[in-house]
């Protein structure tokens, strides 16, 4: 076996410190704030006043400016005009609304464009971006950062000591930064050099023995061409990794610029889509926190039901929620769609009740701010038909504004009632993690053995009946500390290194409780299979061996076997050989292997190890030993349908209805209702909190 190499991929922000300035950004009372994006560069200044009036009539208390407005901050190279802007923030807080000030990096403008083309970046088949968009420079681009940086520290010095701005976004939507031009290969070349130090450790990192592929120097190396047939796993996973650490190595670039003149009143954060692949999110450690932004109909996503489209997909926020909030001391949400959009497949009316319901849900995760793309409609550029607070005209609330107005209304009146009710003791008893690492999703999607194979829906499968429980769930990484979860789910955590398969160990010996699914430990942290039998590291753990794994097609599905019901799979199953002392609790029907265990379970020391070796096709296993082993737990937990999903924050119990028909909440007499009734409509909220 190859000797222990720990790769702490990534440290998080220690949180003592953290509490308390927190607590200043995010005073508790408040429970949470909502804020709605403005661009006066939009908007003929003499209606500035009477839009930001009117956002604080609706109850909005913060708002967001100078995303996208590079070329008006510096209209020509190091001419820079903020009178413009000064005067909006003078507006804001003539009525009370606080400013998330941006750093419009997303949009260079035309002069730095055309002087240095280069920033623009190279695709893989050679052709550039143009101006005329936007997020078509490259992070990679030295002078594109230098320039970025120089335009940063100007409007950090001009707003850094201003008590109206409570904080910064850096860019937009920071993307993995993907370019084949110069810049960007030498970049590539040093980041290798800085991690493997010699180009024999790369070779032997690489596996370039095979095919042929030995470097003998690091200026040999090119940005690998992804489309290229066979080209190298290792070089492409390194590519990849290469690509996020630009990202997120720039945004903290910005927040060190923006550090150096601004009063620690104000927080910095960037909002990044959820992507479960993405390992730039939670990486620039520069930043206070981080935030996500969220849309729900566009067209790709069914939700439940006929009209489940016009609803959303809940998991969508659930698991956002869940995975941000351990990521950092706080998160919060910079954009949640107010209405209609423009961009997606087909630009559906959300259900009357949706904006809401969406609200409630960020809300139940824990989020200390919500704020939706945009204030006013745009009535022209690419984004024109799409939805804002208030309509075209400018002044009249849309409904989804109206709706925004109605939650912070909601939220006001939670305000008073600020003497926080007790979270059930059985609801924190179900808490239970997902230890996950961004970096396995990408490995494994880059070499699925089988196409039927989809990591994120595996991990749904647990993840949604964890929900169905009604259990408190965290996405947790390695670095983290395991002891606060009775139970931790490892799915397909493919890459471990030995010094995670001791920390496993330990946990479960202590008393832990792991479910490990298919597809984990078999490869080495650097993506080798082990020199062993197969996934040999975990068998101590899951009292098995695992004989061989096999993966069907997709019309000759196989069932598996547990307590007298049977559960149909295709993509990955592993044939488990168990040791004397383990339980089998699930077998495999058909084929040639039948009769072999498929799902396992293990007493180690204090603790419990399931190993559930097959991906089933509706999830249905995964739920049906889930619920095996929190009975054997004795760990009580709730049957919800799905779409209805139950949170506790501060003391408050909420639930949301994703479903298609009305839900009953069975809530005992202890309870105050504060929002809605028991009886919960499709896009319906109940909220309430013990007396
Ligand atoms: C987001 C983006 C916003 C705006 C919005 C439109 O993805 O961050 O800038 O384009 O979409 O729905």
């Amino acid at each position: 076996m190859k000797k222990k190499v720990f790769i702490g991929l990534l440290l998080f922000w220690s949180c003592s410190s953290f509490a308390q300035k927190t607590e200043s950004y995010f005073p508790p009372e408040e429970l949470t704030t909502v804020g709605a994006y403005y661009y006066p560069e939009h908007w003929d200044e003499a209606q500035w006043d009477r839009d930001l009036q009117k956002m604080a009539e609706m109850g909005f208390e913060f708002t967001h400016f100078a995303e996208f407005a590079w070329a008006q901050l510096e209209p020509e190279e190091g001419v820079y005009d903020f009178k413009w802007l000064d005067k909006a923030v003078g507006l804001a807080a003539k009525h009370k609304l606080k400013v998330i000030m941006c750093t419009s990096t997303a949009t260079p403008p035309v002069w730095l464009v055309r002087k240095h083309p280069d920033v623009l970046i190279t695709r893989e088949d050679g052709t550039q971006y143009d101006h005329g968009s936007r997020q078509h420079a490259s992070f990679s681009n030295e002078f594109y950062r230098e320039y970025a940086q120089k335009m940063i520290a100007e409007l950090a010095k001009h707003y850094g000591d201003d008590d109206r701005i409570m904080g910064w976004q850096l860019d937009n939507e920071p993307h993995s930064n993907v370019d084949y031009g110069d810049d960007a290969q030498q970049r590539f070349r040093q980041w290798l050099k800085k991690k493997y130090k010699t180009i024999e450790a790369l070779n032997d990192a690489w596996g370039t023995n095979f095919w042929s592929g030995t470097y003998r120097d690091f200026s040999e190396i090119n940005i690998p061409q992804h489309k290229q047939w066979g080209m190298n796993l290792y070089q492409r996973l390194d590519h990849s990794r290469f690509c996020d650490y630009e990202t997120s190595s720039f945004l903290d670039e910005q927040a060190e610029t923006i550090r150096g003149y601004a009063s620690p009143k104000q927080w910095i954060t960037t909002n990044y889509i959820p992507m479960y692949d993405a390992r730039f999110i939670g990486a620039s450690r520069e930043l206070d926190f981080i935030s996500y932004t969220r849309y729900m109909v566009y067209g790709e996503h069914k939700g439940i039901g006929p009209r489940g489209y016009r609803v959303g997909e809940y998991s969508r926020i659930a698991m956002a929620n869940d995975y941000f909030r351990p990521l950092t001391p706080v998160y919060g949400v910079m954009e949640l769609q107010p209405g209609q959009v423009n961009w997606g497949t087909i630009n559906s009316q959300p259900l009357p009740g949706a904006v809401r319901l969406w609200l409630w849900h960020v809300f139940a995760g824990g989020s200390q701010f919500t704020c939706t793309y945009r204030f006013r409609a745009p009535i022209y550029g690419y984004e024109q038909y799409h939805y804002g607070i208030v309509g075209p005209d400018g002044v009249t609330p849309t409904r989804g504004g109206l709706e925004y107005q109605q939650f912070i209304d909601e939220v006001k009146q939670l305000r008073r009632k600020s003497s926080l009710g007790e979270t059930p003791a059985d609801y924190l008893k179900r808490k239970t993690a997902i230890l996950y690492d961004p970096d396995n999703t990408v490995a494994i999607n880059q070499n699925k053995q089988t196409t039927v194979w989809d990591t994120e829906q595996h991990v749904l499968k647990y993840y949604k009946a964890l929900k169905s429980f009604g259990s408190p769930v965290d996405f947790i990484r390695d670095t983290m500390d395991f002891s606060g979860y009775s139970v931790i789910v490892v799915p397909a955590y493919q890459q471990m290194s030995l010094d995670l398969v001791e920390k496993l160990t330990d946990y479960v010996k202590g008393g832990g409780n792991l479910i490990m699914s298919c597809r984990t430990g078999h490869q080495d942290e650097l993506g080798h299979l082990w020199e062993a039998k197969h996934a040999e590291p975990i068998y101590e753990l899951i009292g098995s061996s695992i004989e061989f794994y096999d993966l069907l097609r997709p019309y000759a599905p196989d069932t598996i076997a547990m307590d007298k019901e049977k559960f149909a799979w295709t993509s990955w199953g592993d044939i488990l050989s168990p040791n004397a002392e383990t339980e089998t609790w699930a077998e495999y029907s058909g084929d040639f292997y039948a009769g072999k265990a498929s799902v396992t379970y293990n007493q180690l020391g204090e603790g419990t190890v399931t190993y559930v070796g097959a991906d089933s096709n509706q999830g249905d296993l995964e739920d049906a030993v889930l619920r095996k082993l929190y009975k054997r737990l004795d760990i009580d937990i709730q049957n919800y349908p799905e779409g209805i999903t139950v949170e506790y924050r501060d003391g408050f119990g909420i639930a949301m209805n994703y479903a298609d028909e009305d839900y009953v909440m069975d809530l005992s007499d202890d309870v105050e209702i504060l929002i809605g009734d028991k009886l919960i409509p499709t896009a319906g909220v109940l909220v309430w909190r013990l007396k």
